[in-house]
């Protein structure tokens, strides 16, 4: 028997409500985005985010199960992202979906963010096996995160200081290219040689599979200070940002023996990285996976996919289920 879950996100500034049905079948995805609320500020506002989040949730729930073409009782369960992310703006979806299973009595299902973002794969490829290697780059996280199964995940890399999202938006404002970052600089950089000007690589102690981009955010504002163009600098500094997380990356991918890559998170709709990790990976021999642009950044269909096979192992949350912000894959 098949199941439609309805699954809300809203762990930054999308306020975001799916319906998928068995972890494949997208019936709707509806995405309200807050950038134009939060652009004039050069960032989330956190208090912003939570008040947009509760006037747009429940028509987008409207919305979403009209797109879908079901009822309400067609509804077979319940997701939510519970963590990480902003407590207020988590606590608004959380409440919206505890209220939902609620009324009509359906199983609750708690869903980690990252894990969503990982999971934005299996909905477009769910006969990828394991044991996988994912490099989860997103706006708070850059991580690599080994999986051995459905739900079992180890991190066996991450960032010391900036996620790369984190530091493409700060160069990005550094360079007044806007905000978000990521797309600002991968448009400002098209097309420019990424070697016209040199910027530092932060590889860390030999082997290690732990990012640092701190540095180079440095370098980039020194160059800006000896007057290069903000378009010469964005090539520069995706460049050694790709560089580095496509080199880590395989190095992980041999240290561990895995046979696929997947790329996951808002960072991943980058061209340069996707493309990159694609040619590297194959090189390799290994398989390569990665999401569709749209998939890769904040939705709710990614939360409704790894919602299923929560769903599938009996994995549900209780009406007690709390928003978590500094929750971690695997906890
Ligand atoms: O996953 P996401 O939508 O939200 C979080 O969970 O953080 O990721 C947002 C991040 C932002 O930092 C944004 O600048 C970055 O993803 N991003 C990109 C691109 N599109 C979005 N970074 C590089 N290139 C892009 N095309
Ligand atoms: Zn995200």
């Amino acid at each position: 028997m098949s199941i439609a879950i309805l699954a809300i996100e809203t762990s930054c500034d999308e306020t975001a409500v799916a319906v998928v049905e068995d972890g494949v079948r997208v019936l709707a995805d509806s995405v309200h985005s807050q950038v134009p609320d939060h652009r004039k500020y050069g960032g989330v506002v956190p208090e912003v985010a939570s008040r947009r989040h509760l006037e747009t949730v429940n028509p987008l729930m409207e919305e979403a199960l009209a797109r879908a073409g079901l009822g309400w009782p067609r509804v077979g369960a319940v997701a939510v992202t519970y963590g990480p992310g902003l407590v207020g703006a988590l606590l608004v979806g959380v409440t919206a979906a505890k209220a939902l299973a609620f009324a009509l009595e359906r199983p609750l299902v708690g869903v980690n963010h990252l894990e969503g973002h990982v999971y934005a794969n299996f909905l477009v490829r769910p006969d990828l096996r394991f044991p996988l290697l994912a490099l989860v780059v997103s706006g708070g996280h850059t991580d690599l995160v080994l999986m051995a199964g459905h739900g079992r995940f180890a991190l066996v890399g991450g960032t010391r200081d900036d996620a790369a999202g984190e530091a493409f938006d700060k160069v990005a404002r550094l360079l007044d290219l806007g905000y978000p970052g990521g797309p600002a600089i991968e448009k400002a950089g098209a097309g420019i040689d990424p070697g016209a000007v040199s910027l530092p690589r932060a590889y860390l102690e030999p082997g290690s599979l732990d990012f640092s981009f701190s540095g180079l955010k440095t370098a980039a504002a020194r160059l800006k200070q000896r007057g290069l163009s903000p378009g010469v600098i964005a090539a520069a500094f995706q460049r050694a940002v790709v560089d580095v997380l496509v080199d880590k990356t395989m190095t992980a991918a041999g240290r561990y023996g895995v046979g696929t890559v997947l790329l996951a998170g808002g960072v991943a709709a980058n061209g340069l990285l996707r493309s990159g990790l694609a040619d590297r990976a194959e090189a390799a021999g290994l398989s390569f996976g990665c999401p569709p642009r749209r998939l890769c950044t904040d939705n709710a269909a990614m939360i409704g996919c790894a919602a299923y096979y929560r769903f599938l192992r009996g994995d549900f949350a209780g009406l007690d289920l709390n928003a978590v912000p500094g929750l971690a894959l695997g906890d």
